[in-house]
C-alpha cells in the first residue's frame, strides 16, 4: 500500500488511474468470455475478483488516500468491481446451463432399452432353513460339525450301538457303497462297509471320537435313503442334529433346549413335548412335537376351527431325540461315569414344509424358480 498522498488527486496513484481501472475490468471480462467450462472459470475468477486480483489490490489503494479523494476513486472501483461481478455471474450461468445440457444428452437414460433378463440367483429354502436352524445353536455357543456323506458302516451304525441284526438296521433302507452281502444288508465282522449315510448321527460319533468334552455341536447335512420321489418321500434330504456332552446334562437340558429352539423359530410362546419311542443310539428316546404354531393347538376337539397345518392335532411332529445312550459314549472313548449328553436330530425338508405349507416334496427338489422364487432372494 502506498504512503499518504498529500495531493488530492487519485490519479497520482498508479493502481487508481481510471485508465488503469477500466483495463483491469477489461482484462477480467475478457478472461470470463475466454472460460470455456465452469473450471476455467473458478480459475479466472480467483485471478480477477480474489483477495489478491489487481481489482481487489486497487480497492486498498482506495485508504491510502486523503480524504476528499476517496469517494471518486471508491465509485470508479466500485463500479469496475460490479461490473466484473455481474459478468461473472452471467458467465456462470451459461456455462452451468451449458453443463446441464450436456449432461441431460450424455447420461440420458433409455427406458425403453431391453434390460438383462437374466436375474440374480439365491440359495436354496432349504439351505436357508436348515442355516437359521444351526444359527439358533451357534448363538448359544455350538459349533458346526460336519461329517462325509459316503460315510463308513461303523459310524452310521455300529458305533450308535445298531448291532448287527438289529431290526432298525434294515429299517433304515440303506444305500450300500461297498461290502454288501447278496441279500443287500452289509458285511458284519472286523471290516465295515461303505454307504450313504442315512443320518447324521454319524457326525456325533465322529465328533466324539474327535474331541474331548465337553462338546456343544449342531451338524446340519444331507442324508440319502432309497426311497423313490414321491409327494412325501425322496431319496436325498437334509437333517439337522445337535449333540452336548457334559459332565451333568439332564432331559432337562434337552427339553429346555428344545423349547428355545421352537421359540427361537415360531415363537416366544412355542413349546415342546416328549413322547416315548426308541433309537438305539439314545436312551431313553424320544419323539419330539412342537405345539402347533398356526393354531396353537386351538384346533383340537374344536370342529368349528380345523387347522390344515396340524390336522388339528394341536401338535406337528419334529423328530427323534434323547440322552446319548452310555454305549455310544463308550464306543467313542467317551466315560459315561463322568459325562452325559443329550442329542436331537429332525429333517429340514418336513419342517419346511409344514412351515410354508408345502404339499409336494417334488417341487423342493425339481428346480423349478416358481417354487423358490416366493421365498425371496435370500444370498
Ligand atoms: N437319526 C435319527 C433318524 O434319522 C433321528 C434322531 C433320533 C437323531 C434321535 C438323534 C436322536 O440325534 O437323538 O431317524
Amino acid at each position: 500500500m502506498s504512503a499518504p498522498n498529500k495531493s488530492y488527486d487519485p490519479v497520482e496513484v498508479e493502481a487508481l488511474k481510471p485508465e488503469e481501472i477500466e483495463r483491469m475490468r477489461d482484462e477480467a471480462l475478457a478472461a470470463f468470455a475466454a472460460a470455456g467450462d465452469l473450471d476455467a472459470l473458478a480459475h479466472a475468477k480467483t485471478a480477477h475478483t480474489g483477495g489478491t486480483s489487481p481489482l481487489a489490490l486497487a480497492n486498498r489503494e482506495i485508504g491510502a488516500l486523503p480524504p476528499q479523494a476517496k469517494a471518486a476513486a471508491g465509485k470508479l472501483v466500485g463500479q469496475a468491481r460490479g461490473v466484473v461481478s455481474k459478468a461473472l455471474a452471467t458467465r456462470q450461468a451459461e456455462l452451468e446451463a451449458e453443463r446441464d445440457a450436456r449432461v441431460l444428452v450424455e447420461e440420458a437414460v433409455d427406458v425403453t432399452l431391453p434390460y438383462d433378463r437374466v436375474p440374480a440367483g439365491a440359495r436354496h429354502p432349504l439351505t436357508t432353513l436348515m442355516e437359521r436352524v444351526a444359527d439358533v445353536f451357534v448363538s448359544m455357543g455350538y459349533e458346526v460339525a460336519e461329517g462325509p456323506e459316503v460315510e463308513a458302516e461303523w459310524f452310521n451304525f455300529d458305533a450308535l450301538n445298531f448291532v448287527p441284526d438289529h431290526p432298525a438296521r434294515q429299517m433304515q433302507d440303506t444305500f450300500f457303497v461297498q461290502g454288501t452281502t447278496p441279500e443287500g444288508t452289509a458285511t458284519t465282522g472286523d471290516e465295515s462297509g461303505v454307504v450313504l449315510r442315512t443320518h447324521t448321527s454319524p457326525v456325533q460319533a465322529r465328533t466324539l471320537i474327535d474331541r474331548e468334552p465337553p462338546v456343544y455341536v449342531v451338524c446340519p447335512g444331507r442324508v440319502y435313503r432309497t426311497d423313490e420321489l414321491d409327494a412325501t418321500h425322496t431319496p436325498v434330504f437334509h437333517q439337522i442334529e445337535l449333540l452336548a456332552v457334559d459332565e451333568g446334562l439332564t432331559m432337562a437340558d434337552l427339553k429346555g433346549t428344545l423349547d428355545h429352539m421352537v421359540q427361537a423359530l415360531f415363537g416366544a410362546d412355542m413349546k415342546t413335548r416328549l413322547r416315548p419311542n426308541f433309537f438305539p443310539f439314545t436312551e431313553p428316546s424320544a419323539e419330539m412335537d412342537m405345539l402347533c404354531y398356526v393354531c396353537r393347538g386351538e384346533s383340537v376337539g374344536n370342529p368349528d376351527r380345523p387347522c390344515r397345518t396340524c390336522g388339528s392335532e394341536g401338535w406337528i411332529e419334529l423328530g427323534g431325540c434323547g440322552m446319548v445312550n452310555p454305549k455310544v459314549l463308550i464306543a467313542c472313548g467317551v466315560d459315561p461315569e463322568k459325562y452325559s449328553g443329550f442329542a436331537f436330530g429332525f429333517g429340514i425338508e418336513r419342517m419346511l414344509m409344514f412351515r410354508h405349507n408345502v404339499e409336494d416334496m417334488r417341487d423342493m427338489v425339481e428346480g423349478d424358480v416358481r417354487f423358490t422364487r416366493p421365498f425371496g432372494m435370500e444370498i
